[in-house]
This record gives C-alpha cells, structure tokens and sequence, in this order.
C-alpha cells in the first residue's frame, strides 16, 4: 500500500506537534489569580511570530498594537517578548516603574559587544552597572557641554563641531569641484568621527588613519546585527550555521575593541593627573581616586569598555541623523528655503553660528524634531527586561521578561500626530511661529525615556543643530532633476536610508 508510509509519517509529525505544544504551555509561568497576561497573536511551535516581524519588525508591531493594545505579547522562537507602545504606557512602564524595568536581557549579540563588558549591551542593571552608567555620563558632560579654559568657545563641544564643521565645508566644496556631486553619508561620518575622537582622547585621536577609517565605514555591520528582534538572538542554531552577518559583526566588534584599547594604554602611558583634557583622562582619573576608595570602584580594564560604550554611541546615531537630514533638504527645497531664510535674518552671513543662536532659530529647531519624528531612525530603544514579577495596565509580567519598547509607533501614533506620514516641521511651532510648541515635542521618543535614557541625548541635539546650522547657512543642498531618491529605512538598531551618491552642494554665497 503506497499510502501507509506517509500516513505514518504524518502521525509522528503531529505527535511530535502536539509534544511541543504541550512543552511550551507547561512552560509559561504561573499567573497569579485574578491577573492575566497580555494578549497577542498565535504563533507557530518553534519559529514562534518570527515570521510575522518579517524585514520591517517596527511596523508589524506597530500593527499588531493596533489590534491588541498598548500591552501585548509576542514569541520570537520559544522566547516570550513584551511589546510597549503607546507614548502613556511606555511611561508608565520605563519611569513610574523604571526599576522593574530597567533591566537588559541576556541576549547572545550582548556577549559578542566590548567583549562582553558593555555597560549598554548587558544584562546587569545592579549598583556596577549604576556607577559605570554616572561615570560615563559625568566624564560626557565634562567634555561636550562643560567650557573648556583654554578656549574662546562656549565649550569643548562648539569648539571641536566649529572647527570640523568648516572642514567638511571645505571637502564638500572639493568633492563638487572634483566629480560635481557625493555620498553625504560618507562625508557626515568623517567629520561626525572626528568630533567624539577629540572629546573621547584629545590630540590622541589618529582622525586620518587606515585603521580608523576602516572601522568607522563598517559601522552598519553593527547595527544591523544589534536590532530588537535579530533571529540570532532568539535561534541559537543560527550561531553555528553559516551567518555572514554574525561574522562580520564579531569582526567589527573585536577590531573596534583592540582599536580603542591601544589608545587607551598609549594614553595611560603619559597620563597626567592635574591636566585632563578628554574624556579618556576623566575615566583615568577618577579610577586613580577609586582604588583608594572601594566604593564605586570600576576596574581598570573597564575603561576602554565605557570609551567603547560612549565613542560607540557617539558617532553613528549623529552621522545617521545629519545625513538623513539632507536627503530630507534634498527633496523638500522649500523646506530648505525656510530654514536658510531664517539663519539670514537672525546670524546674517558675516559669521558663523553658535550653540547660543539655538533659541532664536525656533524653524531649524523644528526641522529636527520633525526629522527624530518621521524618520524614527532608532525605531526601538534597546531591548530591556524585567528585573522582578510586576503588573502593567493590569496585566501580569513576569520577572526577566524580554521588552521591546517601540518607538516608530509613538512617532506615528495618529491620535497624536493627527497626519503622521506628513513631513511637516510646522506642526511644533507655536500659533504665531516664534517659538516651539514645548507640549508637543515632548511627544517625539527618540532616546528612550527613564533609568535607561539616552546619556548623550543633550550633547546629540547640540551637535546635530549646531552642524546643521552651519552648513546650511553657507551651501545649498540638492539632487539633479530626474535622480531618483530613495527614502525607504534599512532597518537596524538605526535605521539608514539607502546610499545616494548624487548629492550637489552649492555655496549660497562667496566668503572671500
Ligand atoms: C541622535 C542621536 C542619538 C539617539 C537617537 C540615541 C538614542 C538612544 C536610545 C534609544 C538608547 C536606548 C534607551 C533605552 O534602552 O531605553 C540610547 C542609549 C544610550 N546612548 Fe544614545 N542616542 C544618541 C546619541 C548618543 C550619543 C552622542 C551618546 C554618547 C556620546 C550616546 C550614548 C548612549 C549610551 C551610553 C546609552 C546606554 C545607556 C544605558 O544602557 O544605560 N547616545 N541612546
Ligand atoms: C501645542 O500643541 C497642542 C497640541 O497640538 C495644542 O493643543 C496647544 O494649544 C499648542 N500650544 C501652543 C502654545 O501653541
């Protein structure tokens, strides 16, 4: 009988079905009475809803929590994740109940990152992740937004984007003397690279070499791998079947690493206590008083993980953001119009913006904000988990649950946006045009809110409006008639547009 081999096959392969069905539902924790988990879609034994996130996870979430709410619950795998959107309940969660969820989960991309040691890219969120997190962010400020003595500028930040925005002025003018157009994107990165370099290690910083360049132009082997909802993370098969991109992403890691560690020990080799002038020598100097004092001790060898974590950080969202900038300028001149009317009538052309000029520029202001918003280019925060059992919007969570917090959706949610696939920088200023809607741009989330909040949220702002300001009022962005641009997001940790080579520049004035 030809059919009874495939009949048996077919009765093993629901056994085995039924097997693991069984497995899985004995495996979902408890809920206490009177309590019940969040809802989601079904998904399939094994591959869980893996296929429904597909290429674009931040817009089938964004439609699932149409369907299912503010709270739901989807499998990646065998892996239960919670899913947040909803701008009230993503507060509620992240700063009225930061401490439960405050935690990272133990992912294997994690392990893969500053040799396991990240102070981001780690499960720990106890007292040492704590102190290595105010460490960082003191030796920041330090060297972005604090003045430097030794400069006319308002501080070390002004003074590094002034001087790098003027040399990408002058590259750019020569790349359009040379082939008459070029990759933004490439350009931005140099100079947004040099910026950190100098804060992270002064004169140190090797801005022109091989290796440097090398490094800086793989960034997306990073941010690809490092996405809320990567397959690797969730399919520990993928680890050791042939994976390209998990390849290159430990490749890029490893370099990255040893890159930053030689600096650091040439550094430490000449360190002087009494003249710091980065953010290298901060961390130094502020281990030298720790070993004396047990308390907030952060060894050694951590060091170059908070200069990975920072100088990491530091220059990808930035150069993301500029060069999605002027693929927006590109395609929406009159956009571009306003803001170049603008710089005219409050700087003029005899000189160059300043940090200062920030609140009397509200439409460039409201350029970016509107860019952070429709552009949603981190679309996720980075994943978070639970640190204890607790309860949401009435639902039951449990202990080390994994947390993907979506921001794509907040940006786009039309109950508060009204037309959120409009590009509309209008939309943040007030009635009479002077000033930004303060209410409404609180609404934008970009960089996360609560215990695990962006720490350079304040100097990216800065640097992204003062680079801004400064190449627009000199050159005029635009594509040649008949280029098409290509807007659609590469999805990632941030999110690109593809690359355009066939960007122009033209100086709006002569400077002689
Ligand atoms: C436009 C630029 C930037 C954006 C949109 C951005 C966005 C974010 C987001 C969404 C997170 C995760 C928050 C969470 O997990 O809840 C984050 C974390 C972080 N960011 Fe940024 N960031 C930017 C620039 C920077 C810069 C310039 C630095 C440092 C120089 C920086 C340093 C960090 C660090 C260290 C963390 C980890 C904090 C922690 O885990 O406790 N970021 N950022
Ligand atoms: C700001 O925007 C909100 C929401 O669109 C609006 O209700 C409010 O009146 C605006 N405030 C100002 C000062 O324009």
């Amino acid at each position: 009988m030809a059919w009874s081999p495939i009949a048996t096959e077919l009765l093993l392969v629901s056994a085995v079905f039924c097997l693991v069905l069984w497995v899985a539902r004995a495996w979902q924790p408890r809920v206490p009475k009177g309590l019940k988990s969040p809802p989601g879609p079904w998904g399939w034994p094994l591959l869980g809803n893996v296929l429904t996130l597909g290429k674009t996870p931040h817009l089938a979430l964004t439609r699932l929590s149409q369907q299912y709410g503010d709270v739901l619950q989807i499998h990646i795998g065998s892996t239960p994740v919670l899913v947040l959107s909803g701008l009230d309940t993503i507060r509620q969660a992240l700063v009225q109940q930061g401490d439960d969820f405050k935690g990272r989960p133990d992912l294997y991309s994690f392990t893969l990152v500053t040799d396991g040691q990240s102070m981001t890219f780690n499960p720990d969120s106890g007292p040492v992740w704590a102190a290595r997190r105010r460490l960082a962010q003191n030796a920041l400020k330090s060297f972005s937004i604090a003045s430097d003595p030794a400069s006319l500028c308002t501080c070390y930040l002004e003074e590094h984007v002034s001087k790098e925005a003027e040399a990408l002025l002058g590259r750019l003018q020569q790349r359009m003397a040379e082939a008459g157009r070029f990759d933004p994107y490439n350009e931005v990165l140099f100079s947004v690279a040099s910026v950190i370099g100098a804060m992270c290690f002064g004169k140190r910083f090797p801005q022109s070499s091989e290796e440097m360049l090398s490094l800086i132009s793989s960034t997306n082997d990073f941010v690809e791998t490092a996405s809320s909802g990567n397959p690797v993370d969730f399919f520990p098969i993928l680890r050791y079947l042939p994976n390209p991109s998990l390849q290159k992403f430990k490749a890029f890691n490893q370099k990255f690493f040893r890159f930053l560690q030689n600096i650091v020990q040439e550094h430490y080799q000449d360190f002087d206590e009494s003249n710091i002038q980065d953010i290298t020598g901060a961390l130094l100097k502020h281990n030298e008083k720790g070993s004396r004092t047990s308390a907030g001790h952060i060894p050694h060898e951590k060091i170059v993980n908070i200069i990975n974590d920072i100088f990491g950080a530091g220059f990808d969202t930035i150069t993301t953001a500029i060069s999605w900038s002027i693929m927006y300028l590109v395609t929406n001149p009159e956009i571009q119009r306003k803001i170049q009317e603008e710089l005219d009538r409050v700087i003029g052309r005899a000189r160059q913006p300043r940090l200062s000029d920030r609140l009397q520029l509200p439409y460039l202001e409201a350029f970016i904000l509107e860019l952070f918003r429709h552009t949603s280019f981190v679309p996720f925060t980075i994943p978070h988990s639970t640190t204890r059992d607790t309860i949401l919007k009435g639902f039951y969570i449990p202990k080390e649950r994994c947390v993907f917090v979506n921001q794509w959706q907040v940006n786009h949610d039309p109950k508060v946006w009204g037309d959120p696939s409009k590009f509309r920088p209008e939309r943040f200023l007030t009635a009479d045009g002077t000033a930004i809607n303060k209410t409404l741009s609180e609404k934008v989330i970009l960089f996360g809110m609560g215990k695990r909040r962006c720490i350079g949220e304040v100097m990216a702002k800065s640097e992204i409006f003062l680079f801004l300001a400064i190449l627009l009022q000199r050159l005029e962005f635009s594509v040649p008639a008949g280029v098409k641009v290509d807007l659609t997001p590469i999805y990632g940790l941030t999110m690109k547009h593809p690359h355009c080579e066939h960007v122009q520049a033209r100086p709006r004035f002569s400077t002689k």
